[in-house]
This record gives structure tokens, C-alpha cells and sequence, in this order.
């Protein structure tokens, strides 16, 4: 089993939106999936039942709950995904303490690459206590259609010694309408074709290993 945790300690970065949206692509890639919802607003694990409700969905938003629950949870699934809280110090550290992978969303201006220094303060200190581990890779969410990635922005992210996913998620309206319509954009229809192309090609650089194998034509 592998834990992943969706952690930037600042709010509103895309956390859930990535949360649910991978919890629900590995559960179609053939994988059995738990979503710990480690935020106390509680909002994935309402959206993740109406959007995969195979998906088991789980709230622990204490520290001591996650240390203590989630290898149990994770042993008896294939993926346990934990979206983290936009605050909550604490909770941030539990899980990183218990991860195998951390996911960062983080917003694509230089501003936020620079707020990324203390937001992934104690994701390095869980790397130095655990020798390296988690594993840990920035996702630029919420990018204009036109953006391209500065080479000051990749110089912060090097600076910062974390890996840049080449893929990233799109400013769009669709990824805002998913959580009210209690769908996952692939759900969605023809108007959310690119936004669908958009996430399946980012979680398949994310965990290639986790891609269903298609099954050869005889
Ligand atoms: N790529 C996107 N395009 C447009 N809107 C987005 C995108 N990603 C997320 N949003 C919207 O932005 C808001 C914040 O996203 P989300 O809730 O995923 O962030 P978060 O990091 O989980 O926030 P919090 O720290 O409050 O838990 C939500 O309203 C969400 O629907
Ligand atoms: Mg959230």
C-alpha cells in the first residue's frame, strides 16, 4: 500500500481538488482506494462519495488519530490519499510523518513559489528525520491557459529541491463546478474533455506504476 498526502499548509492552493479527483482516478484504475480527509471542513470526503462512492472515505483531523490509524487504514487498501488542511500545523506533520509520497499544489506565480519555502518547511523536516522520505513533487494548479513556467519560477522550485511536475492543472470553471455538481471532471461531459485530459495525463507522470495495464488484443 502507498500513503499519499496532498500538503501546502497555505489554503485554497487546489489540495481537495487533487485530492479527489486522484482518489477517484486510482479507483478506476483498478486500485483499492481510502481518502482520509484530514481537514476539519470535512469537504472531500462529501465530495468523494457522490463522485466515487466505491472510494472508502475516512475524516481524521487530529494528529494523534492520523499517527496512530493510518497505516491500519492504508494496510487494508491499495492507495490511502490524505488531503491535508490549509492550516493546522500539526495535522500537516502527522502525515508527513506516515507518507510515502506528498503531493504539493501550489499556485504558479512567483509570489506563491517563494510562500513555498516556509509552506513546505515541515515537509523537509519530516525528509531529514525520515532520511528523504516522503518522496515529494510540486504541482502547479490553477496555471493561466497561456502560462509558461519562468525560469525564475523553476530556479525557487530547484532551490527548494523539489521535483516540478511537467503537467499541471489549468485555471478553469469546470474544476470549480466539479465539488457542487459532486462529480469529478471526467464525469462531466464534452465542455470538460480538457480539463479530463488534463488530470489523467498528470496523475499517469505522477504514479505510472498505478496506470491500469491495458489488457493485450489477442
Ligand atoms: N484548476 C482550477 N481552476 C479553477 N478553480 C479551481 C482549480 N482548482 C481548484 N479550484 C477551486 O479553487 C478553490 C480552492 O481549491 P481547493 O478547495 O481544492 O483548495 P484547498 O487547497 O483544498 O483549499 P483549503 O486549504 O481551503 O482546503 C475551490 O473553490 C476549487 O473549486
Ligand atoms: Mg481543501
Amino acid at each position: 500500500m502507498t500513503v499519499i498526502t496532498i500538503a501546502n499548509s497555505k489554503g485554497g492552493v487546489g489540495k481537495s481538488t487533487v485530492a479527489v479527483h486522484l482518489a477517484a482516478w486510482l479507483h478506476e484504475q483498478g486500485h483499492r482506494v481510502t481518502l482520509a480527509d484530514c481537514d476539519t471542513q470535512q469537504s472531500s470526503s462529501e465530495w468523494i462519495r457522490e463522485a466515487a462512492p466505491e472510494v472508502r472515505a475516512v475524516r481524521l483531523n487530529n494528529p494523534d488519530h492520523i499517527l496512530n490509524e493510518l497505516p491500519a487504514l492504508a494496510a487494508e487498501t491499495d492507495y490511502a490519499i490524505a488531503d491535508g488542511p490549509g492550516s493546522q500545523t500539526e495535522t500537516s506533520r502527522a502525515l508527513l510523518l506516515r507518507a510515502d509520497l506528498a503531493i504539493v499544489p501550489c499556485k504558479a506565480s512567483m509570489l506563491e513559489v517563494r510562500a513555498l519555502a516556509k509552506a513546505t518547511e515541515v515537509l523537509r523536516q519530516a525528509q531529514d528525520i525520515r532520511g528523504g522520505v516522503p518522496e515529494a513533487v510540486i504541482v502547479l494548479c490553477m496555471v493561466g491557459k497561456r502560462y509558461r513556467l519562468t525560469k525564475d519560477m523553476q530556479d525557487a522550485a530547484a532551490a527548494l529541491q523539489l521535483p516540478l511536475a511537467d503537467t499541471a492543472m489549468t485555471l478553469r470553471q469546470i474544476y470549480a463546478d466539479a465539488p457542487g455538481q459532486g462529480a469529478v471532471v471526467w464525469q462531466m461531459g464534452a465542455r470538460a474533455r480538457t480539463a479530463a485530459d488534463e488530470v489523467h495525463r498528470l496523475f499517469a507522470e505522477l504514479l505510472p506504476e498505478a496506470q491500469r495495464r491495458k489488457m493485450k488484443s489477442a
